[in-house]
C-alpha cells in the first residue's frame, strides 16, 4: 500500500527513482510544495500551460495526482533535485494523458531560475530509458502548444521527431499541438551499445 494514507493523501516520500549526473528524479517531499507552488504561480512558466498562475492549492493537487499515479501506475511527472546541494529545480516525468491513452507521454516544467542550463533535457534522458528500458514502452510521445520552442527544442535535443499537428481540447479551451514521438526502435538504434 504505497499510494496513501486513507484519506486518500499521498505520501510524501522522496523516492529516488533514478540519478543523473546532476540530478535525483525522485517522488515528491511536503517540503516540495511551496517551491512547486512557487513556480506554479509564475505567468512565464505557465505562459504554454495555460497562462494562468495556479494557486498553492491547484500546485497541490497536480503533485498529488502525479504523486498517487507513481505509486500505483508506476509513472508521473514528479520531482526534479539537483544532487549536489538538494536544491529543488522542478518536475519532469511520464505519463498517461487523455489525448494519447494508448501511449506514454513524457514531460517537464523548471522554475526559470534553472533554464538554460541542460537540466531538463538531463532529467528527459534518464526518463525516456526508464521508458524503454523498464517500462518497455513501444514509443513515448511528447506535447507541446507549438509556439513553445523551448519546450520542443527539448524534445528535439532528446531525440524525438515531429508526429503530428492536432487542435486538442485542455477543459473548456483549446490549443494548437505539436506531437513529437520517439519509437522504442530508434531509441534502441540510438543507444545501442558496442
Ligand atoms: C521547457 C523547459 C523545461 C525548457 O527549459 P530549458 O532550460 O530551455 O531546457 P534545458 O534544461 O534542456 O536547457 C537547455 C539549454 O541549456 C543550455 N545548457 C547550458 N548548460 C548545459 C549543459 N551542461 N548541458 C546541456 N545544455 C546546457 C543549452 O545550450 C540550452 O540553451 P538554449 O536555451 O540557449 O538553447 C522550460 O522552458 C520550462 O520549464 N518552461 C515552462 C513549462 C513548460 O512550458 N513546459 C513544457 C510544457 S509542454
Amino acid at each position: 500500500m504505497g499510494e496513501g494514507t486513507a484519506e486518500g493523501q499521498p505520501v510524501w516520500d522522496g523516492r529516488v527513482i533514478l540519478c543523473t549526473e546532476r540530478l535525483k528524479l525522485r517522488t515528491f517531499l511536503e517540503a516540495d510544495l511551496p517551491h512547486y507552488a512557487a513556480l506554479n504561480a509564475d505567468l512565464e512558466v505557465m505562459r504554454y500551460l495555460g497562462g494562468h498562475a495556479l494557486s498553492r492549492a491547484d500546485s497541490d493537487t497536480i503533485a498529488s495526482a502525479a504523486q498517487r499515479s507513481f505509486a500505483t501506475t508506476g509513472v508521473g511527472k514528479v520531482a526534479v533535485e539537483r544532487a549536489a546541494d538538494g536544491v529543488f529545480l522542478g518536475m519532469c516525468g511520464l505519463s498517461v494523458e487523455p489525448w494519447y491513452p494508448d501511449d506514454l507521454e513524457i514531460g517537464w516544467r523548471l522554475a526559470r531560475q534553472f533554464w538554460g542550463r541542460g537540466y531538463a533535457s538531463e532529467a528527459a534522458t534518464a526518463w525516456m530509458g526508464y521508458a524503454f528500458e523498464v517500462l518497455d514502452a513501444p514509443r513515448v510521445i511528447s506535447v507541446a502548444d507549438v509556439p513553445n520552442r523551448r519546450s520542443i527544442a527539448v524534445m528535439q535535443r532528446i531525440g524525438l521527431s515531429l508526429d503530428h499537428y492536432a487542435t486538442l481540447a485542455d477543459g473548456n479551451e483549446t490549443f494548437e499541438a505539436a506531437i513529437y514521438a520517439l519509437p522504442a526502435a530508434a531509441w534502441r538504434a540510438a543507444h545501442a551499445r558496442p
